[in-house]
């Protein structure tokens, strides 16, 4: 591992020559053409391998329903000029709100998401709608109220859990496949071209994925702990339409110790068996898109599944190179793309890359590392990044996501999410007020 540096490119020739230095297994091309390319997903067509990944604003109406912010959000992200936008987590029931103000889609709200889904329609991107239960980090009321498929004394603490605190039951979890299904259903009238079950970040489906421990029908073997995964798979395709994709957004990599982490060996590093096994498994089920990602961002290595400068409040600077950091996450997707064959794969990871992103994503398209080049921080910071490079501008150094944390503390202080560095007329203001609450203890 190298020291951690924060971003001081100045040229391509600059960063070619610390991922030299580094010898990470990052390759930067010129030529551009395979992000313009369109990429076939199910019987649908996304206009160019671009993605805007789900980013989370916390910033729904208490019913679930799209805010003032969260409809700025998307119009902001829909005119950027993406292939594809995978809409952010949104809970399939009350009590799996990762915050209050979680989106969340009902009879109630739907048509206010039909009309603006139909808004963002203007680019052609496809949109896939993240469906979430939100497990050990559930704070439907602003307090937390987890709920956990298994016990894990390195995070019981951090959520309150203590003593003999029940985990989740194999009832429970079977109640939620037709809360999936049901969602899925409202998404698809909704206007959405697809739903991402999600089992990343260390949320319900991804703990359960790394329930080693656990007896009885969902946990164990891997076969148990992906049960569930490919149950809500099947009854989200029954509710839905034949042409109605079935994505899955999930964690190669937990970095989280065995046998409380996913994809980890017993000597506590990467360990691709199972992830491999999975995708398989994925691919076989019938899913039609792919999403990778890892790690766990409320716990110690947030640089897992999102590369930084500057960390946020609390978190240790890294004991690596962001390169080497951005770099494992591309050899993540270049793993599940490999085994998922057709089944297009996106990656993340790249924001850090600021103006050379374009460079780093196509060589990974062009080498079949992936099949979209997923952008998370970049589409909050600079949501036309897309439009600036398909027009052959390039981005523009100014606007780019300067990887300060910043989001990802809005998202620890509680409060509601976006870039405060290249927004701040909007985010300024919202940074300070959560920065301050959480400060002197009044944070919700
Ligand atoms: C503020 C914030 C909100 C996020 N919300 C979500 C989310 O709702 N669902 C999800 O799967 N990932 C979420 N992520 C992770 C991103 O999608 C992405 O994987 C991560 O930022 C790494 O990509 P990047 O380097 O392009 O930023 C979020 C990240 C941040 C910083």
């Amino acid at each position: 591992m190298a020291a951690h540096e924060r971003f001081k490119f100045k040229s391509a020739l600059e960063l070619a020559a610390k991922i030299e230095e580094l010898k990470v297994d990052i390759a930067l091309q010129e030529d551009l053409s395979p992000l313009a390319k369109p990429v076939r997903v199910r019987g649908a067509q996304a206009p160019n391998a671009i993605a805007a990944l789900p980013m989370e604003g916390c910033d729904a109406l208490p019913d679930g329903g799209p805010s003032e912010l969260l409809e700025r959000r998307y119009h902001r992200i829909s005119t950027g000029g993406a292939g594809l936008i995978w809409w952010e987590a949104c809970a399939v029931v009350e009590e799996g709100k990762a915050n209050p103000r979680q989106m969340m889609l009902t009879e109630a709200n739907q048509a206010d998401y039909a009309r603006l889904v139909g808004e963002c329609r203007v680019s052609g991107a496809l949109q896939i709608l993240q469906l979430t239960h939100s497990g050990r980090y559930s704070r439907p009321s602003g307090k937390p109220a987890p709920i956990v498929p298994q016990r894990d004394p390195l995070l019981d603490p951090r959520v309150g859990i203590t003593g003999d605190w029940e985990i989740a039951s194999d009832a429970y979890l079977e109640s939620l496949i037709e809360k999936y299904a049901k969602s899925a259903k409202l998404a698809e009238e909704a206007g959405f071209d697809g739903v991402d079950i999600k089992a990343c970040h260390r949320y319900l489906l991804s703990e359960l994925l790394a329930s080693h421990e656990r007896t009885g029908k969902y946990g164990g073997s891997l076969e148990n702990r992906a049960r569930l995964l490919l149950e809500i798979a099947k009854a989200v395709r029954a509710s839905t339409g034949s042409g109605f994709i079935v994505a899955c957004r999930f964690n190669v990599f937990d970095n989280h110790p065995y046998p409380y982490g996913f994809g980890m060996g017993k000597d506590g590093t990467f360990d691709s068996s199972e992830p491999i096994k999975l995708t398989r498994m994925l691919c076989d089920s019938g899913f039609d898109l792919l999403a990778v990602s890892a790690g766990n961002p409320y716990y110690l290595h947030p640089q897992t599944g999102r590369p930084f400068d500057s960390p946020p409040e609390g978190i240790p600077v890294p004991n690596e190179h962001p390169l080497e950091s951005a770099s494992r996450l591309f050899s993540l997707a270049q793993l599940v793309a490999k085994e998922a064959g057709n089944v297009p794969v996106i990656g993340c990871g790249y924001s850090w890359l600021r103006q050379y992103l374009p460079l780093v994503g196509s060589a990974n398209l062009e080498r079949g590392g992936c099949s979209f080049v997923g952008l998370g921080r970049s589409s909050l910071a600079y949501p036309d990044a897309p439009k600036d490079i398909l027009d052959g501008r390039g981005m523009a150094p100014e606007k780019c996501c300067i990887a300060c944390s910043k989001c990802t503390q809005l998202m620890r202080d509680h409060e509601r999410a976006g870039c405060v560095a290249r927004d701040s007329r909007v985010y300024g203001p919202i940074y300070k007020q959560g920065r301050e609450a959480a400060t002197s203890g009044k944070s919700t």
